[in-house]
């Protein structure tokens, strides 16, 4: 995972509104709310769990204002969320003594939303990986082409590209998996019945749906997307030049869209458990 840097998050708070409705819901024909429903399972699920964000400060240490814009996202999809005025484990005090139901944190290698004192969690990385999935499908359908059956390239077998493809392939679609390891790729074939190993790095040109799971930015340039292509983009940096995103639809942000999703996924595993809605 490419580790995020301040500039990457910066005033997401104040940008959020606008690139919600005016770019996220054009590309996907839904806000990233009902795309982070659909991840978790379908429904409408009302956000009623509390959610306490806490600063950590160790590893390579605090990403400046990141629990702060993770608060700003979640207030954004409908959530009663805080950020906590203490730090590590301070802060997790502090979320259990304003009873919140649930608290999100991350350090150099884990980045979860988990119960205080229910038993649900969702990790950033399958939540990521489904949410833009799930993006890619709805927008795929919003431009009037069927799921099934569909060849999509995913690039990169990590957490997030594991869950992505596990989600197209549940819908119906064929996943054709790629990774600079290919050990790594072909383990994820033998686990997700019909997807498809790529041997060779792909002629991404070949290709109008793609799922960038990877952590090479700017590989795919103008020369590789028609109008009609559409890049569903978590990887940090982004693989699509600003050149081919001009022309490709590219759905791509750094935080917002796999935050939403985990909170919408620890709804829907809260009331699959008894509690609250579903
Ligand atoms: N946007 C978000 O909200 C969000 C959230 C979580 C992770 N991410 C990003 O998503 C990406 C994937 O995360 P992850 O945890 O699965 O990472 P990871 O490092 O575990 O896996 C990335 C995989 O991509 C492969 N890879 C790298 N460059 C490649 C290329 N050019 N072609 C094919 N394969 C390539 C690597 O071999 C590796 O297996 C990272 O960039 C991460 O920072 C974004």
């Amino acid at each position: 995972m490419t580790r995020l840097v301040h500039k990457d998050i910066f005033e997401i708070n104040k940008r959020i509104k606008a690139y919600d409705q005016e770019i996220f819901r054009s590309q996907t024909g839904r806000s990233m709310r009902e795309i982070a429903c659909i991840a978790a399972g379908g429904g409408d699920l009302k956000p009623s769990l509390s959610v306490a964000c806490v600063t950590v400060t160790g590893g390579l240490g605090e990403i400046t204002d990141f629990a702060g814009m993770n608060a700003a996202i979640l207030r954004h999809c409908g959530a009663d969320a805080e950020e906590m005025k203490c730090r590590d484990v301070a802060g997790i005090q502090e979320a259990f003594r304003k009873r919140k139901d649930l608290i999100l944190m991350a350090d150099d290698d884990v980045f979860s939303l988990f119960g205080a004192g229910l038993a649900v969690e969702s990790d950033n990385g399958d939540a990521t990986g489904t949410g833009y999935a799930a993006a890619l499908a709805e927008a795929i359908k919003h431009r009037g082409f069927p799921l099934e059956g569909q060849k999509i390239l995913v690039l990169g077998g990590g957490p997030v590209g594991r869950a992505a493809a596990v989600y197209l392939a549940e819908a119906g679609a064929i996943p054709c998996i790629y990774d600079l390891d290919l050990e790594k790729a072909a383990g994820l074939v033998r686990l997700i019945p019909g997807s498809l190993l790529l041997e060779i790095e792909p002629e991404y040109g070949r290709y109008s749906f793609i799922l960038d799971a990877t952590t090479t930015g700017d590989q795919i340039g103008a020369k590789d997307v028609s109008k009609d292509t559409i890049i569903s983009a978590p990887g940090v940096p982004c693989i699509a030049t600003e050149e081919a995103a001009k022309i490709a639809t590219v759905i791509h942000n750094p935080l917002e869209l796999g935050v939403i999703t985990m909170y919408y996924q620890c709804l829907a595993r809260a009331g699959e458990m008894g509690y609250g809605n579903s």
